[in-house]
């Protein structure tokens, strides 16, 4: 979901940003106005992650699944190898991309998507080109506590949790986002990419795709989503009115806290994910019969608790609590268990 206060505001400007006679929708890429949404939104999210002057910021189109072809495309240079961590659906896709620009290596993957095979286990080729991991897995629910120590360039996508908390980006060659969860519509996916990684690019790299000709063009080298990126810089401005990474980490470990104490308080909820790396942005579930199912997001809905049903790959439910979810939606969606609990159970 996206905060109420941006959806609110980009209503207000649909039709005449500040005075200027157009829509956000309608303004060239090329213009002034466009180019001071830019740029804010630039040194916003700069701000917001404190982000090193020795790094570029790009914001493309193609989702995250664009980069997961750009990545060994930009990164691989000389190299053959690269090393993918695997804990979930989103990782198990990024490697099967890669696959297809060189020689992809898994250096660890637990047999269930259920936990973070311990880091003495990996195994890590010193000849890869880029160490790569999702630091939330969005369908399992699956989420790094920490960053890992690696001797490559650490590659990391963050799709669904940058921006839900405070980050080291000096400790990453690359990080990478798809909008839709914490930043904004989709469409628009953000790269913050060590600037000494790039300019290498494989032969065939479409220009698009090149993170060198992309930064020397501002992401500009073709037209780029441009309503997309005006409300991520709305979102990035609310984030700021929100006291920034570090308040919303302190809702989002509360919001998170109050639903895992409801499904663990009870022998009608369970979540399957190891304790340690349960993940503060997606929480799967399953309810004692899944026979219950459908009853149970028939009756969500009626209370305007709706998207609740898990990914059609896992079954079950999953109750996203992205940064624009507020503590209230949480508390009224564990009343509902409850009561559904009390019911049927
Ligand atoms: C962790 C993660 N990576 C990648 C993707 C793919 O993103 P997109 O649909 O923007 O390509 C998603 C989408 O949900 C995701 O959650």
């Amino acid at each position: 979901m996206l905060p109420e206060p941006v959806l609110e505001r980009a209503q207000r400007e649909m039709l005449d940003w500040r005075s200027s006679g157009m829509s956000g929708m309608e303004m060239s890429h090329r213009g002034e106005h466009f180019a001071e949404i830019a740029a804010k939104a630039e040194a916003d999210l700069r701000e917001l992650l404190r982000i090193p002057e020795d790094y570029v910021c790009l914001f493309l189109p193609g989702g995250a699944t664009g980069q997961f072809a750009a990545i060994p495309m930009n990164l691989l240079g000389n190299r053959r190898k690269m090393s993918y961590l695997v804990t979930g659906s989103w990782s198990k896709k990024a490697l099967a991309e890669a696959k297809c620009y060189g020689e992809a290596q898994i250096a660890a993957a637990p047999e269930k998507f259920t936990t973070i095979p311990d880091p003495a286990s990996w195994q890590i080729d010193p000849e890869a080109a880029y160490f790569h991991y999702t630091a939330n897995e969005t369908i399992e629910g699956v989420e790094f506590p920490f960053v890992p120590e690696v001797d490559l360039p650490l590659v990391s996508d963050m799709s669904s949790n940058l921006l839900s908390r405070p980050l080291e980006v000096n400790r990453f060659g690359l990080i990478y986002a798809g909008a839709q969860k914490n930043m904004g519509p989709a469409g628009i996916c953000v790269v913050i990419v060590r600037r000494d990684l790039i300019g290498c690019p494989l032969p065939c790299t479409p220009s698009i795709w090149d993170y060198g000709l992309q930064a020397r063009e501002g992401s500009m080298l073709n037209t780029p989503p441009t309503y997309n990126w005006y409300v991520l810089g709305l979102v990035l401005e609310w984030l700021r009115e929100q006291g920034g990474v570090e308040a919303i980490e302190q809702r989002n470990i509360e919001k998170a806290n109050l639903l895992y104490q409801a499904i663990d308080g009870s022998d009608f909820y369970r979540n399957p994910v190891d304790s340690r790396y349960r993940s503060r942005m997606n929480i799967p579930f399953t309810l004692a019969d899944s026979n219950l199912d459908a009853l149970f997001l028939q009756q969500a809905e009626e209370r305007g608790l709706v998207n609740l049903k898990g990914h059609r790959s896992v079954g079950g439910m999953r109750a996203s609590l992205y940064n624009a979810m507020p503590i209230g939606g949480v508390k009224a969606l564990v009343e509902f268990m409850q009561e559904f609990e009390r019911r049927y159970g």
